[in-house]
């Protein structure tokens, strides 16, 4: 059982938990992001509740969207809808700077984000785990080749779907071997080769097959379905030993194993939880309601910290 911490439940001793911390865990959320324009997901004007009035892809579930099994039967869904969430010119809120903030003080163990929106490392974050990947990179579903993201951004601007290279190649490859082989035994005039044998519709066959679709790429942004990374796993074992604050921003903490994170930590670790709206099934030490830009800027203006302003934007 939790331990609950003696009268701790207010602004002050928010400020009293992060004066006195030294390795703060800040675990965020969509709800960071949605003063920079983007939306979360499960609000009433979230993306999950957007995608359900448009009606216009026909999922079951708008979480359909980002799982994995209807990705690999419809990608053509996903890439015509990627374009709406690929991270473009939104500037970090004060919270992705409050997090730059406490790692400029020394006391950021960590930041655990959920979100793909990058804002966390535009704003300057060096120690952030982005737990549900991201944009930068992207695989092969077949051939597991990993691309550089850039690669990949021209189709999900076109909103169309993107083929391995590697794939292609690979299959020119067997083709080229394979029609190698039959010309060497006809050569060798043994006959019919195994199971290329009636070769006059061979060569359409193995064409037709050299012409079907390679392996689909798909950004490495974690799906339904889907392992985190084992980065996840390693970082929160190591930082379990050296958390003394959790501070939990913006999320609904609805999906594991990123919610579990508050059971694999020390129960004496306090928490603090900074969220527009309730979220009933945890009992932090401090609940602070409110819009999470306005709250950490009134806890740093009580703390005497200043919150760096924003990045200039390139030139
Ligand atoms: P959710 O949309 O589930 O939760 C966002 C939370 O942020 C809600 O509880 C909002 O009330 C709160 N919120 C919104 N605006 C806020 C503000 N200005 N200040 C403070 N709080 C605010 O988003 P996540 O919890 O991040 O995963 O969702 C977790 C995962 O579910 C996402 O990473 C995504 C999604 O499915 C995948 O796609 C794999």
């Amino acid at each position: 059982r939790r331990q609950k911490l003696p009268d701790v439940n207010s602004v002050d001793d928010a400020v009293r938990l992060l004066q006195n911390a030294k390795n703060i865990i800040v675990l965020s959320g969509a709800g960071i992001s949605t003063s920079c324009g983007i939306p979360d997901f499960r609000s009433s004007t979230g993306l999950y509740a957007q995608l359900q009035a448009e009606g216009k892809y026909e999922l079951d579930d708008p979480q359909q969207m980002f799982d994995i099994s209807y990705f690999r039967e419809h990608p053509e869904v996903f890439y015509s809808f990627a374009k709406q969430i690929y991270p473009s010119n939104f500037v970090p809120s004060p919270c992705h700077r409050w997090i730059k903030l406490l790692e400029d003080r020394g006391v950021l163990l960590r930041n655990y984000t959920q979100n793909i929106d990058t804002l966390e490392s535009l704003a300057g974050v060096n120690n952030v785990l982005q737990c549900h990947g991201s944009f930068k990179t992207a695989s092969c579903l077949r051939c597991k080749t990993r691309h550089d993201g850039s690669k990949i951004e021209p189709y999900i601007m076109s909103q169309t779907i993107p083929y391995c290279e590697t794939c292609r190649e690979e299959r020119n490859a067997e083709i080229a071997a394979i029609k190698a082989y039959r010309a060497s035994v006809k050569g060798k005039g043994k006959g019919k080769a195994s199971a290329w044998d009636d070769d006059s519709d061979d060569e359409e066959e193995i064409d037709e097959w050299g012409r079907g679709e390679p392996g689909i790429i798909k950004p490495d942004i974690t799906f339904f379905g889907q392992a985190l990374d084992s980065e996840f796993d390693e970082c929160l074992f190591k930082d379990r030993e050296d958390v003394d604050l959790l501070v939990i921003m913006g999320t609904s903490l609805k999906v594991a194993p990123v919610s579990e994170v508050l059971s694999h930590i020390p129960h004496s670790v306090p928490q603090i939880f900074i969220n527009l709206t309730p979220v009933t099934h945890v009992k932090p030490d401090v609940l602070l309601l409110g819009d999470a830009d306005s709250i950490v800027t009134n806890l740093s203006d009580r703390l005497g910290w200043t919150i760096p302003p924003p990045p200039s934007a390139p030139p």
